[in-house]
């Protein structure tokens, strides 16, 4: 119960109990989400991996089935690593995986299900020629060589699909083809690398329409669209958007994009992976949110790890970054809704935001601002999160730091704060957000790094918003409508339960009005 399990989420998705890490093979099928994840029967801690499988007719309410596929064959009996899911046609799922065969060699494998009328899809039958792919001798990446994306169809009718990999520190999509989905040739070139960015983990790739927020089909190229390549290394989600020319296979960023530089989370958020929800015709996101506690606490509670809220991804009006939103299902959790009049936070101003549930909540507030002409002058190009670690929410400037004390303890000995904070950076007004869990809890083990993005808005013209998704150890911030997203994991030791308080804060000197605050408890989903 809660007393025992404080941080326990509510409604962020994770199995009964036991060690998670990436999602794998998300996909829509009869109807039915399904979500596979890496998953460690055993244990709180990596190992033992095999694929967990879930099923939700929402996104937001799950059940657990058994693992759909495990060790069993040589090809994979020493571990079930990450992979997708690709609807053949006829709309028959296929699963391709990374294996770690009996050598301790990484190869790729496919699974199907066992009986398509089985709207669950429970029983998954592994391919008999199992490796599909396995690394060769020339390129010294039988470690390196893993985590196969959803495949597509190219226009000569032929299945591509990359698989993430390395040589030296070169970081690489390899690229794989195949007439029939079982043999696979690898292409001469990979479909995109970069240098020193070391192994690409859970690579993805995928089209997104130039206009609108709807989503298609991985298989969709043309006029239409943009492609995102993402890959996970470092810790961290990095993504770019450029043209995919299917007739030569070729991927080009687009200027701005040669490096990898934007992330899809600024905060903990890692091996994620997208998919084409054919239903309410959107590109849904998944990823890996890690604990920021100490292992034996990880052992002590009995799971670790958590998935963060599934998203709705689309490219900005700009072209120039992806929007990522939770899907609007989650808003059916929302209860007791409290709303604060439009209001000025004058400087130094603490306003507690009462009715809600401080620990299961989510929360809207824009903020506009007048003064600009008084923002901080930023003379050096900074990281965010340096900046955001040197200037937290107690340290003063004209505009800001304003924004949301989450997880506060009465009298404020511990809390986590998410706020903005404006500069002005060779004369345009450059917009910080700050995630900053330096005072989330009184147990120092955890790790309690700051984290901060700029976000894209003109507070000339635009409000500056933040969502911030609050769910006992977890804080889900989405700054200006999507542009800039922080994840946090907080273990506070008094801001707990009923005793957690929430407040919107302005520690700068100049006012700011709140336009906008509106606030929910949010019910428990229905999760295992
Ligand atoms: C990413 C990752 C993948 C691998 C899996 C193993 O977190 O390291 O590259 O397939 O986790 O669990």
């Amino acid at each position: 119960d809660s007393n025992d399990q404080p941080y326990r989420t509510a409604y962020h998705f994770q199995p009964p109990k036991n060690w998670i890490n990436d999602p794998n093979g998300p996909m829509r099928y009869g109807g039915l989400y399904h979500l596979f994840y890496q998953y460690n029967p055993q244990a709180a801690v990596w190992g033992n991996i095999v694929w967990g499988h879930s099923v939700s007719k929402d996104l937001v309410n799950w059940t657990t089935l058994d693992p759909a596929i495990f060790p069993s064959q040589p090809s994979d009996i020493k571990g079930c690593w990450s992979g997708s899911t690709t609807l053949l046609p006829g709309n028959k799922p296929a699963i391709l995986y990374t294996g770690i065969d009996s050598m301790g060699h990484q190869v790729q494998n496919l699974a199907k299900p066992k009986n398509l009328s089985d709207p669950f899809l429970k029983e998954w039958v592994k391919f008999p020629q199992n490796p599909l792919m396995a690394a060769t001798s020339d390129n010294n990446i039988e470690s390196d060589f893993r985590d196969p994306t959803t495949a597509w169809l190219g226009q000569d009718g032929h299945w591509r699909v990359l698989v993430g990999s390395k040589r030296r520190t070169r970081g690489m999509a390899l690229l794989y083809r195949s007439k029939d989905f079982v043999n696979w040739v690898q292409a001469k070139h990979p479909l995109y690398s970069t240098k020193d960015s070391g192994m690409w983990e859970c690579p993805d790739f995928f089209p997104v329409l130039k206009n609108g927020q709807l989503g298609v089909d991985t298989s969709v190229n043309g006029d239409h669209v943009r492609h995102v390549l993402k890959a996970s290394m470092k810790s961290q989600d990095y993504y770019m958007i450029g043209s995919y020319n299917a007739a030569k296979d070729v991927f080009l960023p687009d200027k701005g994009f040669d490096e990898f530089v934007s992330r899809y989370d600024y905060g903990k958020y890692y091996a994620s992976k997208s998919f084409f929800d054919d239903g309410k015709k959107r590109r849904v996101l998944f990823g890996w949110v890690d604990e920021s506690s100490i292992e034996a606490d990880d052992i002590k509670k009995g799971w670790s790890g958590i998935i963060g809220i599934p998203r709705a991804m689309w490219v900005h009006d700009s072209g120039k970054q992806l929007v990522q939103w939770p899907v609007v299902e989650i808003e059916e959790l929302r209860t007791n809704p409290v709303n604060l009049p439009p209001q000025v936070l004058k400087g130094g101003q603490l306003l507690q935001i009462n009715g809600v549930t401080a620990t299961q909540a989510d929360v809207e507030i824009s903020f506009e601002v007048s003064k600009l002409i008084e923002a901080e002058v930023l003379d050096n190009w900074t990281d965010p999160k340096i900046l955001c670690s040197q200037k937290g929410s107690s340290i003063k400037s004209e505009l800001g730091p304003f924004g949301l004390l989450v997880f506060a303890s009465e009298g404020l000995q511990e809390f986590t704060s998410v706020f903005f904070r404006i500069f002005k950076y060779q004369n345009k007004n450059l917009v910080l957000l700050c995630s900053d869990q330096s005072r989330s809890s009184l147990n120092k083990n955890n790790d309690l790094t700051t984290y901060g993005a700029f976000v894209d808005v003109e507070p000339l013209h635009e409000k500056l918003s933040l969502r911030t998704l609050i769910d006992h150890s977890v804080v889900e911030s989405f700054g200006g409508e999507g542009r800039a997203c922080i994840t946090a994991r907080v273990y506070p030791t008094l801001a707990i339960n009923d005793k957690a308080q929430l407040y919107a804060f302005n520690n700068g000197t100049s006012d700011v009005n709140i336009t906008r605050l509106s606030a929910w408890s949010m019910k428990k989903a229905q999760i295992n």
